[in-house]
């Protein structure tokens, strides 16, 4: 029973560029499951990209991203778990955390557009834990580049073997629809985002294709599909388990088109949920005892009470209401009376849990990214990944009668992962670092609403943060020594060094041959 339940369960996130079609996918998806019954019920969770961002979009942000922050439905017998991730950059290191709880991702990408920035970013870090990618070429209703192009760019830009496993037949007002390689069949497209279109099974090597597109199509099509074959050797599901080589399928999600075969695909090869490495020993998924980790908080939108939601991956075994687990970190026995499963915009309580599955935990601030819970074995899952900031500054307070709130509250705040604080040990100032600006307006947001305290902010111009060691003592202390006006330290009291420049991070690394210059913390 247990091995059948967390064998059938498919865990994974959706990444793209903003504005690829993520959000039109994962709707298209939840029709699939049965979640929602007609399109356009699931709002993007993306701000609005205006030129100067407000409180209320970063309040929608935190609110809808509460609710949607876990999508599950069953589809064929599978139980299919998606994570959501920010549709804004900004929050791109919370997407970094959330593909840490995941087995499997999905990349879409833009027919017109191919690979962008925020896709290349988000598959290094697939890169960096093997995770197993497919990847859907989205908007072949617009003009698209030539699918071959495509191919070599996704195998280029994003370091991964590709193999079609549809093959579109034109893009734009021409589109004709999709050629499933794998079960032979052809998709024909008819625009429409409500209706999925039927699928004919045809032999290419007959008249019947020229007949339903045309003969130069159909003498295209066949040439396509030999170059293909003649190209990409048979799509090995190992190779894909492994992260080495990602199918590739091409369709329109606001169209409803080509989803399905994706679907189908997925369930099918997608792993089920995979072994986690702690420090101690790697935990595999069918173990009897629960084991888990909250890889996400998020606050809630009531600006009345602080009130927060830990997100748990199950890694191993079976989550029970009410049941007594260890809280690692405190060492202390903590019961949940109404932890919670989301489906599509709905919050229900659950009883239990089973690996692979995620689940929502009230929180008052007891976790902190990346805190485990089991039924009694000391276990630290790996820590995940911080990655260097992009923007710093320092906070400063601006009410002195309030610096207790505003250190609880910037506490709490890097508990949940919302920015990184650094300690300048030259002047003990407090540098928080970001990966954009937004950031910091949720973080002074944040102290005001919740902690009644008031920070201000000082730009510094910093190029990079990063984490340094060395083998050699004496040379770590002499850099040490020499930087010391930008040395600081990490709230885990790790060496970091703050380079103001990409030229003083170069010359460090060649005067400094046995320091090791890191740009996350996992290393
Ligand atoms: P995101 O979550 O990745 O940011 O993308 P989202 O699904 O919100 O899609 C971004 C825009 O691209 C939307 O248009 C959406 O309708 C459109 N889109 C998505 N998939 C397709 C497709 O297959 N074909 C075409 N032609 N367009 C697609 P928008 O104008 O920004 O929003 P809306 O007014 O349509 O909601």
């Amino acid at each position: 029973m247990a091995n059948q339940e967390i064998e059938r369960r498919r865990t994974f996130a959706i990444i793209a560029h903003p504005d690829a079609g993520k959000t039109s996918l994962t709707e298209k998806l939840l029709l699939f499951g049965g979640q929602i019954q007609v399109a356009g019920a699931v709002k993007s969770n993306k701000i609005k990209k205006t030129a100067t961002s407000d409180w209320m979009d970063i309040e929608k942000q935190r609110g809808i991203s509460v609710t949607t922050s876990v999508m599950e439905f069953d589809y064929n017998g599978y139980k299919v778990n998606i994570l959501d991730t920010p549709g804004h950059q900004d929050f791109a290191e919370d997407t970094y955390r959330t593909l840490t709880a995941v087995d499997s991702v999905i990349i879409v990408v833009d027919g017109a557009k191919g690979v962008e920035t925020q896709t290349r970013k988000l598959m290094e870090v697939c890169r960096m834990r093997n995770t197993p990618v497919i990847i859907f070429v989205n908007k072949m209703d617009r003009e698209a580049k030539d699918p071959f192009d495509l191919l070599d760019e996704l195998e280029e830009e994003l370091v991964i073997n590709v193999r079609p496993l549809t093959w579109p037949i034109e893009s734009g007002p021409r589109f004709k629809g999709v050629y499933n390689i794998y079960e032979k069949k052809l998709n024909l497209f008819q625009p429409s985002k409500q209706v999925v279109t039927e699928k004919v099974e045809v032999d290419i090597h007959t008249e019947d294709l020229g007949n339903r597109i045309g003969a130069p199509l159909a003498e295209k099509l066949r040439s396509d599909l030999e170059l293909i074959e003649g190209v990409y050797p048979a799509f090995d599901v190992n190779g894909y388990l492994k992260g080495e080589l990602a199918p590739v399928f091409f369709g329109s999600a606001l169209n409803n088109f080509g989803v399905q075969e994706l679907l189908d695909c997925f369930v099918e090869i997608a792993p089920s949920p995979r072994p986690v490495q702690a420090e101690e020993r790697t935990v595999t998924p069918d173990e009897p005892k629960f084991t888990g980790f909250i890889f996400k908080i998020t606050a809630n939108i009531d600006p009345n009470h602080r009130s927060c939601v830990a997100f748990c991956k199950v890694c191993s075994g079976k989550f029970v209401r009410n049941a007594p687990y260890l809280h690692v970190r405190h060492n202390k026995t903590v019961r949940f009376s109404s932890p919670t499963q989301f489906m599509a915009q709905r919050k229900t309580t659950v009883d239990e849990a089973w690996a692979g599955d995620i689940i929502g935990l009230p929180d008052n601030g007891v976790f902190k990214i990346g805190d485990t819970l089991t039924e009694g074995e000391k276990l630290h899952f790996k820590g995940l990944p911080s990655f260097s900031p992009e923007m710093f500054k320092y906070i400063e307070n601006a009410d002195p009668m309030k610096t207790k709130q505003l250190n609880k509250g910037i506490d709490q705040l890097m508990d949940e992962g919302v920015a990184q604080l650094f300690i300048n040990q030259f002047n003990g100032r407090k540098l928080i670092g970001t990966v954009g600006q937004l950031q910091f307006e949720v973080i002074q947001y944040r102290l005001e609403n919740e902690y009644n305290a008031k920070c201000r902010w000082e730009p510094v111009s910093l190029y990079k943060a990063c984490w340094i060691e060395s083998d050699d003592p004496a040379e770590l202390e002499a850099f040490k020594k020499r930087k010391f006006q930008y040395m600081a330290k990490d709230r885990e009291g790790r060496d970091v060094f703050l380079a103001d420049s990409g030229y003083v991070l170069q010359m460090a690394q060649n005067d400094f041959k046995h320091i090791k210059f890191h740009f996350t913390s996992e290393f």
